[in-house]
């Protein structure tokens, strides 16, 4: 057992620091020294219930660092190899692994909240802590399944290489994979977070014309520009709708919701010209739907998908990305806007909230 500070969901909209004991790796898992961990929506909305995950929980899920212990029959790392953490673990050999969608992969399915065998490895004295996406990264040590690691480089800083596990992936994915824009497509992204930043740098790296970014906040809408939003519209303060028709002779060729509201996911749709692919990245409320017109989806001819991880395969993308990073294509350098400790984790969601960031990214020693 080793002690460790996590950042822990104890109850809806109550977080905590706390020192908690983690275990040694069993089969097939690693240990590893967390170097970075960036803060994800989807961690706020564990932490506000929005996605019901099991608490008491340790967060985090979009993480990179070192390789630390092996576990019993781990032969494809060694001690010492940096890696960046996928929040879904890929078997290589379930059904949906065997048909190249290995981000469906069913082998942690029946055991959200502890590793794939049903346990935990986080104790609180004797109480077992529940961890997000196999992962709960959002502290100094984590034990992961190795099906869940990619290696990289040595040579990329770990604080950016984090981002490829959640943010970068699924937005670059969501843009490349899912909607495979082509060059000269007029594109439109609902939201300008990190998810919707990565859109619109996947967008531009697919060699899009239009990529018009929509957002409340003026600072994003700025941040949006320098990653490669070529228009910008304030949907608080105009019809983002009207203006993309507007601005695209009829409505574009692809449009993204990364925000999660479902009155902005039948914008996206709306947006679209007929025959064109509005793609939703956000995550809603359970509780909440959509509502699209019983008319308008056959005679529009428009596609409509969701988008989950970019429809990524880990141990092939994540290199890829990183590849265009080194590469100058793709910047990572100004997705990462602000680093805290993690004792300051609690002030990296506040900030979150307040649209301080593109992306806030808690660092380790
Ligand atoms: N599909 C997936 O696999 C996947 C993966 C990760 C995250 N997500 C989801 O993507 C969404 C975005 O995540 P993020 O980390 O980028 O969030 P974020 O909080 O960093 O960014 C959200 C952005 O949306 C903007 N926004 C809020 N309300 C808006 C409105 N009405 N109109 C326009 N813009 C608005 C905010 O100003 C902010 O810039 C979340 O729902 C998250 O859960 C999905
Ligand atoms: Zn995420
Ligand atoms: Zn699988």
């Amino acid at each position: 057992m080793k002690t460790m500070k996590a950042l822990i969901a104890n109850e809806i909209d109550s977080i905590a620091v706390e020192e908690v004991s983690i275990a040694s790796p069993k089969v097939g898992e690693l240990r590893i020294k967390m170097k970075a961990t960036g803060i994800c929506h989807s961690d706020l909305s564990v932490i506000n219930g929005v996605l019901p995950l099991p608490l008491p929980c340790v967060l985090g899920h979009e993480g990179a660092g070192i390789v630390e212990e092996l576990g019993e029959g781990v032969t494809q790392f060694e001690i010492g190899d940096h890696v960046v953490l996928s929040f879904v673990p890929s078997c290589g050999e379930c059904n949906d692994c065997h048909h190249q969608r290995p981000q469906f992969c069913t082998s942690g399915s029946t055991s959200y909240g502890k590793m794939i065998d049903g346990t935990s490895r986080v104790f609180r004295g004797d109480e077992e802590i529940n961890v997000m996406q196999f992962l709960g990264c959002m502290a100094e040590y984590a034990v992961v399944p190795a099906i869940s690691a990619v290696r990289i480089n040595k040579d990329i800083p770990l604080d950016k290489a984090a981002l490829v596990g959640c943010a970068v992936m699924t937005g670059v994915g969501a843009a490349i994979n899912t909607a495979k824009i082509t060059p000269g497509s007029t594109v439109a992204v609902f939201g300008c977070g990190g998810i919707g930043l990565s859109i619109i740098q996947g967008a531009r790296l697919a060699g899009a014309d239009k990529i018009i970014a929509i957002d409340l906040a003026d600072n994003k809408l700025d941040m949006a520009k320098s990653f490669g939003a070529t228009e910008t519209i304030n949907g608080g303060s105009e019809n983002a709708v009207e203006k993309i028709h507007a601005l695209t002779g009829g409505g574009c060729d692809f449009a993204f919701e990364a925000v999660g509201i479902p009155a902005l996911m039948e914008q996206t749709y709306e947006a679209v010209r007929r025959g064109g692919t509005a793609v939703v990245v956000g995550v809603g409320k359970m509780t909440e739907n959509m509502n699209l017109n019983a008319l308008g989806l056959s005679l529009s001819g428009k596609t409509l998908k969701g988008s989950f991880y970019g429809d990524a395969n880990p141990a092939v993308d994540f290199p890829k990305l990183l590849s265009l990073y080194q590469n100058g294509k793709l910047n990572l350098d100004d997705m990462v806007s602000t680093t805290y400790s993690i004792d300051e984790a609690p002030k990296a969601f506040e900030d979150m909230v307040n649209n301080v960031n593109a992306r806030g990214v808690i660092v380790y020693d």
